[in-house]
């Protein structure tokens, strides 16, 4: 995660170069930031949960909310960050047009999630939530999750909407271009693979094949996506 997250910043920090006291969005911001800000940023963090939010110190404002239907307001900050979150959403296009409304018109949107085109996405997708608990159990940092008194992990929907390709569509039709977008095995898959052979050696086998059968659209190692997107040089001031 640690290259990824260079990666993204040999992007990001161009874009927020020469700005002072960035107004920072972290939609969904759980109990933490992902992301290095400078000393100066504002973060206002949004999330539907309560308890999440109480345990996130780093934010300067906390609002509780659905970030697909609360008001973001307009042009109201430098940098939206949406981490790990769209795939829980039912609608996640309607919180990327709520970003698109939200965000100034020099800033950027940095998104992170699963990409449903990938053996993972397609597995989250179609499995139920005991399943994700069960996977998230066998992992040695998760082992107490979803029990009486822990966390449980977040539902998850998966829509085919945050594909890659759709979501680069979609923001094209709405003046945003992708200023970054970079495929990476997440940190589960890669620990997944780590402590089981046998999981290690059905992925090996699993992706000559997966990308002959699905033409190279059903992906097998890449399983994660990070995209940035900021308004295009001819998009109209109004989205
Ligand atoms: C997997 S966590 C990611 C948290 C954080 N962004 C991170 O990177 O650690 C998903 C977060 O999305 C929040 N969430 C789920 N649905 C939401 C919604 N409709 N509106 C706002 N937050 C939501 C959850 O409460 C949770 O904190």
């Amino acid at each position: 995660m640690k290259d990824e997250l260079e990666k993204l910043h040999s992007v990001l920090d161009p874009l927020m170069q020469g700005k002072r006291n960035l107004k920072v969005l972290e939609a969904g911001c759980g109990s933490r930031t992902q992301i290095r800000l400078p000393p100066d940023a504002c973060i206002v963090g949004v999330d539907i949960s309560e308890e999440q939010l109480r345990k996130n110190t780093g934010l300067h404002e906390k609002r509780v909310g659905d970030i697909q239907t609360c008001a973001l307001g307009e042009d109201a900050f430098d940098l939206i960050i949406c981490w790990d979150v769209l795939e829980h959403l039912d609608r996640p296009l309607d919180a990327v047009s709520n970003f698109f409304r939200a965000i100034r018109e020099d800033g950027a949107i940095v998104l992170t999630f699963p990409n449903v085109m990938s053996i993972k996405g397609l597995v989250t997708k179609f499995t139920p939530h005991l399943f994700h608990v069960l996977v998230y159990r066998y992992l040695p940092q998760q082992k107490t999750i979803g029990k009486k008194g822990h966390d449980s992990p977040f539902r998850t929907y998966m829509r085919f909407g945050i594909s890659p390709d759709t979501l680069k569509t979609f923001a094209g039709r709405h003046g945003f271009e992708t200023a970054f977008c970079h495929s990476y095995q997440g940190v589960m898959q890669a620990e997944l693979r780590r402590r089981n052979i046998g999981i290690d050696r059905l992925f090996q086998v699993a992706e000559p094949l997966v990308k002959a059968l699905t033409l190279g659209s059903v992906c097998v190692n890449d399983c994660d996506v990070i995209v940035v997107l900021k308004k295009g040089e001819d998009a109209p001031s109004e989205p």
